[in-house]
């Protein structure tokens, strides 16, 4: 299919079942793909529910991308639990991954599990997401063994963008590459049970998955992930300006909104909105009524208020 061709399958069946933590070790299993994307709200959860997503991510990419920040360093836990809590409301069967924001859980195994159990209890996700290899195995570690279940990160990972040199391909070298691999099978050790590649060449993707057992979620790492994920407002073209390479755009909601916007304003400026069918009637004897209210002496000599500004 062109980059520019829609196809629009047949819409998910209505009761699918709530997707598990054991559905997507089936799914690798049985080599079904694991469709992810993010959401930061209800409307967009609401479009990951009816579009069939099996796994939806409130990723602090939301610090980008709703919240207008520079880099996802930005985003708090509060503002994250903003997010998850209405995203919450819209979903029904995707597993729902909560995104840990720089400063939520780094510092300690106690910092990290009291605020992966805030954004559970808080936002209602079953299971929360964290960057990076290092320090964020023993993390992912403590919140496992504290029963949430953690979704890892590896290769570009933004919380600390700037310490890998900026936003670009991790894995390039034998080097990065090796560090990678063993970052992925540490967090893969202590019970992630997911991992993120994200920016990585396709080869060493595919090397590296085929060494994993858990499913890995792709984001510009190939073809050879389990699944893939994108963020929602990239896909839709919601976002505007230079894309990563890995995005793929399906619609171009943001042209669409300024021409529905652009047009709303002009009908106003030349009195087209609102129409008769946008208005509301009234009874004609209540109308008559109110009409003589209005007429009494006391109403028709009534003055605004003559205000003065304050001095
Ligand atoms: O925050 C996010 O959207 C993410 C995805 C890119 C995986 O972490």
């Amino acid at each position: 299919m062109s980059s520019g061709a829609r196809s629009h399958t047949a819409p998910p069946p209505a009761d699918r079942p709530p997707v598990s933590l054991p559905r997507l070790a089936e799914m690798k299993a049985k080599g079904e793909p694991i469709a992810m994307i993010t959401a930061y709200d209800y409307p967009s959860a609401k479009v990951a529910e009816e579009a069939g997503a099996d796994v939806v991510l409130v990723g602090d990419s939301a610090a980008n991308v709703v919240l207008g920040y520079s880099g996802t360093e930005a985003v708090t836990l509060e503002e994250m639990i903003v997010l998850g809590k209405a995203v919450r409301r819209g979903l029904r069967t995707p597993l729902m991954v909560g995104d840990m924001p720089m400063g939520s859980y780094e510092s300690s195994n106690e910092l990290a599990i009291q605020n992966a159990q805030r954004l559970v209890k808080e936002t209602g996700c079953q299971t929360v997401k964290l960057e990076a290899g290092g320090i964020s195995v023993e993390r992912a570690r403590a919140i496992v063994r504290s029963g949430i279940p953690v979704m890892g990160h590896v290769g570009l990972t933004p919380q600390t963008a700037t310490a890998l040199g900026g936003y670009k391909a991790q894995g390039k070298t034998a080097q990065s590459a090796i560090q990678l691999c063993e970052d992925a099978l540490a967090l893969q050790a202590v019970g992630c049970f997911a991992i993120v590649f994200e920016a990585v060449p396709a080869a060493i993707s595919e090397a590296i998955v085929e060494k994993l057992e858990v499913p890995v979620i792709g984001i510009g790492a190939g073809p050879a992930p389990a699944g893939q994920v994108l963020v929602f407002h990239d896909l839709l073209g919601i976002t505007t300006g230079r894309m990563a390479k890995f995005v793929k755009r399906y619609a171009n909601v943001h042209d669409e909104m300024v021409g529905g916007v652009r047009t709303y304003i002009e009908e106003v400026r030349t009195h087209h909105f609102p129409e008769p069918d946008h208005v509301y009637g009234v009874e004609p004897a209540e109308l008559a009524e109110f009409r003589r209210y209005l007429d009494q002496e006391s109403l028709t000599s009534a003055k605004a208020w003559d205000w003065e500004p304050l001095p």
